[in-house]
C-alpha cells in the first residue's frame, strides 16, 4: 500500500473540527464509549449503503479506497458487534467477508489482481480471523478460521519459495503477482501481517506449525531490520539491494502489528525474548505521540506536512486496534497502551463532528494542521474508522474474551473449527495434479514464482 501512487484531488469541506459540534467524550464511561462508537459505525455504512447502489460489488469501497482498506473496516466492524453488542450490521458485514473470498476462499478475488498484494489479502484473512475470534455467525458451512487459514496457507508457500531461493533469506514480497510494481519490495505490512495471522492462529488452534512461522518471520525481519534497533518498525527494503538498504519511514500501523503478534508470542510462550519484544515494541510505539505526556497519536511521517495519503490516512486505526489487543494478551504492557487509547480516543472523537452525517478530520494533536473534515464519501473513510478503533479499543477490558477452538464463547454456530483450512480447492487438497485447472495467474499467485510467468 505504502508505494502506491494515487494522489487525490478531492472537494473536501472545510468546517474547523473543533466546533460546538465535536463529540466531546468521557472515556470512562462505557456507554458513551458505545454510543460513540455506534456513530461511527454508521457514518461507515451509511456511506457503504449508499456506494453499494451505485457500485454494485459486496464487499468493496470505491476509488480511491484500495482493497486492503474495505478488508480492514470490515474487520472494524466485526469488532464493532463484539466490543458494543450492537449486532444490526452482522448479516452485512459477513455478507462482506463472504462476497470477496474469491475462487480459491483465500480472498485473492480476480477483480483484485491488478493490485493484489500480499497485505490487501492479509487485511481481509485477519478480518476472517477476527470473525473466527468474536464468534461470528458461521458462513454457511465453511467456518471463519477456516477462510483465514486459506490466506495462511497460500503465504505459507510463498514464504517457504523466497526462503528456498535465497532472496533476501526469507520474508514476503509486497506484490503477490510478479507483474505488478512492487513485487521487488519487501515490506513490514505484509510481513507484520502475517506474522500476525500466523500468531493468532497459534493462540486460536494451539497448533505449533502457526507460533513456529510467527517465530521465523519475526526472526527474519528483526535480521534484515525492518524491526530495527529499539524495536521500532521500519517500512520495507529491495529485493535488488538484497534487503540491504532499508525504508526507514516509520508508520503506526505496522509498529502495531507486530505489537500485537509480540503480545500474543508472548502469551503463547511466556519466554523472555517475546516478553523483551512485546516492552521494546510498546516503547517504541511512543515515537508516534505528539510528546510525551500527551498520548495523542500523530502519523509523523507524514502528518504536519499534511502528506499523508488515502492508506496512510486509515494507519491510526490499524494501530489503535492492534494495541488495544495487545493490552489483552500481555498485561504487562497495558498500562501504556490505556493511556494511548484513551487520550487518543478522546481527541479523536472531538475532531468528529457527528451533525446529521459523520464527518471526521485527521490530525488529533496540532491544531494548526488542517485536517479537513469530511465525511466518507468526500474522502473521510480512513478518518472514520481511525476514530472508531481508537474508541471501541477501550471497550476490550470489559468485552468478553475472544474465542479458541477450546473456548465455549457465544454459541453463536461457532463450531467445527479446526484451523487447518483445506478449502484451497486443486492446491492444497487436491495436490499438484490439480493445479492445471487453475489459472496461470492464480497458480502463480499461489506459489509465488516470478519465473512460472516467464517459462510459459
Ligand atoms: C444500511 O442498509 C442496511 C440494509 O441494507 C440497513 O439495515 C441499514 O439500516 C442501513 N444503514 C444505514 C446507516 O444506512
Ligand atoms: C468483479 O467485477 C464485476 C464487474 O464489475 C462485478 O460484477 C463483480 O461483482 C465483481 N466481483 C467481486 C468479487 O467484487
Ligand atoms: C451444506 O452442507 C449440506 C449437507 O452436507 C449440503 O447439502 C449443502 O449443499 C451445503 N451448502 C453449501 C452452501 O455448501
Ligand atoms: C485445546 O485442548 C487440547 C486438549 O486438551 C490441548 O491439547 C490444546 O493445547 C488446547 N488448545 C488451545 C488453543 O488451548
Ligand atoms: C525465543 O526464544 C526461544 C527459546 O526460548 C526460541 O525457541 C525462539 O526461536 C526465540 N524467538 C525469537 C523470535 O527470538
Ligand atoms: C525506549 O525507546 C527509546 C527510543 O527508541 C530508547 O532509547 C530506550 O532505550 C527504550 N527503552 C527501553 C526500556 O527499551
Ligand atoms: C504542528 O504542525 C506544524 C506544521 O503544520 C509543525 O510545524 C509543528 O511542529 C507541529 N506541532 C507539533 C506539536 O507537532
Ligand atoms: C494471556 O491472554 C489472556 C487473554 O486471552 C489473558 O487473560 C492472560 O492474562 C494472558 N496471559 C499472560 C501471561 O499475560
Ligand atoms: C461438525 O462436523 C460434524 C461431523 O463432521 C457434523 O456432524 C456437524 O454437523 C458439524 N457441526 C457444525 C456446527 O457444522
Ligand atoms: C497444524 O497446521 C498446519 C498448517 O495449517 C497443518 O498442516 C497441520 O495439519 C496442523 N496440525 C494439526 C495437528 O492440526
Amino acid at each position: 500500500m505504502f508505494a502506491r501512487v494515487g494522489v487525490l484531488s478531492l472537494v473536501l469541506s472545510f468546517f474547523a473540527h473543533q466546533g460546538s459540534c465535536s463529540i466531546d467524550l468521557d472515556t470512562n464511561s462505557p456507554d458513551a464509549l458505545k454510543s460513540t462508537a455506534k456513530k461511527l459505525a454508521g457514518g461507515i455504512i451509511s456511506f457503504y449503503n449508499d456506494s453499494l447502489k451505485d457500485f454494485g460489488a459486496p464487499g468493496l469501497f470505491p476509488d480511491p479506497y484500495y482493497f486492503w482498506e474495505a478488508g480492514t473496516v470490515w474487520n472494524a466492524l466485526v469488532g464493532y458487534s463484539h466490543l458494543t453488542g450492537d449486532s444490526q450490521y452482522d448479516t452485512l458485514v459477513s455478507q462482506a467477508l463472504q462476497f470477496q473470498l474469491g475462487d480459491y476462499n483465500a480472498y485473492m478475488p480476480v477483480n483484485q489482481t491488478k493490485s493484489l498484494g500480499n497485505d490487501d489479502q492479509s487485511c481481509w484473512g485477519l478480518a476472517a480471523m477476527s470473525a473466527a475470534e468474536v464468534g461470528f455467525s458461521k458462513p454457511g458451512n465453511a467456518s471463519w478460521v477456516d477462510y483465514a487459514t486459506n490466506v495462511w496457507n497460500t503465504q505459507a508457500l510463498r514464504l517457504d519459495m523466497e526462503e528456498k531461493s535465497g532472496v533476501c533469506g526469507g520474508g514476503l514480497r509486497w506484490q503477490i503477482f510478479s507483474f505488478n510494481k512492487g513485487y521487488d519490495y519487501k515490506d513490514s505490512y505484509s510481513n507484520g501481517n502475517f506474522f500476525l495471522l500466523s500468531a493468532r492462529l497459534a493462540k486460536f488452534t494451539g497448533n505449533a506449525t502457526y507460533s513456529q512461522y510467527a517465530d521465523k518471520v519475526f526472526k527474519w525481519a528483526r535480521d534484515v531490520e525492518l524491526v530495527g534497533d529499539n524495536f521500532h518498525v521500519y517500512a520495507g527494503t529491495q529485493t535488488t539491494s538484497k534487503c540491504s538498504n532499508i525504508n526507514r519511514m516509520q508508520f503506526t500501523a505496522t509498529q502495531g502489528l507486530y505489537t500485537e503478534g509480540a503480545a500474543l508470542m508472548y502469551n503463547i510462550t511466556g519466554a523472555q525474548n517475546w516478553t523483551e519484544a512485546v516492552n521494546g515494541l510498546v516503547n517504541a510505539s511512543t515515537t508516534f505521540l505528539s510528546s510525551k505526556t500527551s498520548y495523542i497519536v500523530v502519523e509523523k511521517a507524514c502528518e504536519n506536512i499534511e502528506k499523508c495519503d488515502t492508506d496512510m490516512r486509515a494507519y491510526k486505526g490499524v494501530f489503535a486496534r492492534s494495541i488495544a489487543r495487545a493490552a489483552v494478551a500481555a498485561p504487562i504492557v497495558s498500562d501504556t497502551i490505556q493511556k494511548i487509547l484513551s487520550r487518543s480516543a478522546a481527541a479523536a472523537a472531538s475532531a468528529c463532528t457527528a451533525t446529521t452525517q459523520m464527518e471526521c478530520s485527521f490530525a488529533w494533536a496540532n491544531a494548526t494542521v488542517t485536517g479537513d473534515s469530511a465525511t466518507a464519501k468526500d474522502g473521510n473513510l480512513g478518518e472514520i474508522f481511525n476514530a472508531l478503533e481508537m474508541v471501541q479499543g477501550l471497550l476490550y477490558p470489559s468485552a468478553k474474551a475472544l474465542n479458541t477452538v477450546n473456548g465455549t464463547v457465544s454459541g453463536k454456530g461457532n463450531g467445527n473449527e479446526t484451523g487447518n483450512g483445506g478449502k484451497i480447492e486443486g492446491y492444497v487438497e487436491k495436490g499438484a495434479g490439480a493445479m492445471a485447472a487453475i489459472p496461470v495467474s492464480m497458480m502463480v499467485a499461489l506459489v509465488g514464482v516470478a519465473t512460472v510467468v516467464i517459462s510459459l
